[in-house]
């Protein structure tokens, strides 16, 4: 019998231990990268991309890596596709799914890309929903683990909106066990329900962003108005004025702290220049990482557990 489908959906789809194999394979293939070492696992395969929302890191990093492991992407969004005109999700996995390897989906609802895989006869990726931003979690535990080792018993503290890095972050913590310090305005609380926690408590919610701040080892935050929210922006602009990284949070921090920003960043608004710009600032570090964190999710989705 051939085993289950794997989809990569939400970050609590794989285990903590499944975590450590992806990561260390992710340097693994990171270094061989460096080395110029050609490395094909994923010859002849063709991962189909399907954007609903912007994208640069993303479509980037996922086309490129498929590039890179031997396969090729084709990109398809919704202007000049047939998702634009109504065909029903279900009927796209069906079709997609017979004509590809693999699939990553960047979307407004997660219903969707649950509605997909569920009619999928391959792995179906997370590219990006409203609810969560499970890559791009992969990438920044990975960009922690190079820079300050294992990210458990760790705090992160989370600034600003509860959008779906928040939500991701907070998944991720009760699934590798650490903890997270939340801060948002008043009316933009964290939902537990939304975030797809099992309910293990491994997060706190500050009302003040200094207090949340205090002895973090990682300090993060993201846009004030996340893509498919623009008409609540203004709204937004006046209720997220306080909660915009600084010198001064970051001076509470612990001092090893390091500053991550999934980007695109607002300097100005949900962090200042002089931090994101700064020496605690490894965002470029964490962009980078998208590539080569998904080229190991990519891999393991696809043929599983490799030694090497
Ligand atoms: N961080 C991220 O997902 O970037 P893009 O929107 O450019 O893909
Ligand atoms: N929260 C942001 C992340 C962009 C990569 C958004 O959803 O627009």
């Amino acid at each position: 019998m051939s085993s289950p489908i794997r989809h990569y959906l939400q970050f609590k789809d794989f285990t903590r231990e499944e975590y450590d194999y992806v990561f260390a394979r992710a340097k693994w293939i990171k270094d061989k990268f460096k080395r110029y070492e050609p490395y094909h696992p994923l010859f002849d395969r063709t991962l189909v991309m399907i954007f609903e929302k912007a994208s640069t890191r993303t479509r980037l990093s996922f086309e490129a890596g498929m590039h890179q492991l031997g396969g090729s992407a084709i990109y398809l969004n919704t202007r000049d596709s047939q998702l634009g005109r109504g065909e029903p999700v279900e009927d796209a996995g069906q079709v997609i799914s017979r004509m590809s390897d693999l699939v990553m989906i960047r979307t407004f609802e997660q219903d969707i890309v649950e509605r997909f895989a569920a009619n999928s006869r391959v792995p179906v990726i997370n590219g990006l929903t409203n609810e969560y931003h499970p890559c791009q979690i992969l990438a920044d535990i990975l960009t922690f683990i190079e820079h300050r080792g294992s990210i458990r018993g760790k705090t992160v503290a989370w600034i600003g909106d509860s959008n779906n890095m928040c939500n991701t972050w907070l998944q991720a913590a009760e699934v590798l066990d650490f903890n997270v310090h939340v801060s948002t305005p008043p009316g933009y609380e964290v939902e537990p329900e939304r975030a797809g926690l099992f309910g293990t408590n491994h997060f706190e919610q500050f009302a003040d962003p200094m207090e949340a701040c205090k002895g973090a080892d990682l300090v993060t935050t993201d846009v004030w108005t996340s893509m498919g929210f623009e008409a609540e922006n203004e709204a937004r602009m006046k209720a997220f004025a306080d909660w915009c990284v600084d010198a001064d949070m970051m001076s509470v921090a612990h001092q090893d702290a390091v500053f991550m920003h999934c980007l695109p960043a607002h300097r100005g608004e949900e962090v200042t220049a002089e931090v994101i710009d700064g020496p605690q600032s490894v965002v470029w570090d964490e962009a980078e990482n998208r590539l080569h964190a998904q080229k190991a999710l990519m891999e393991y989705l696809m043929l599983g557990r490799i030694e090497s």
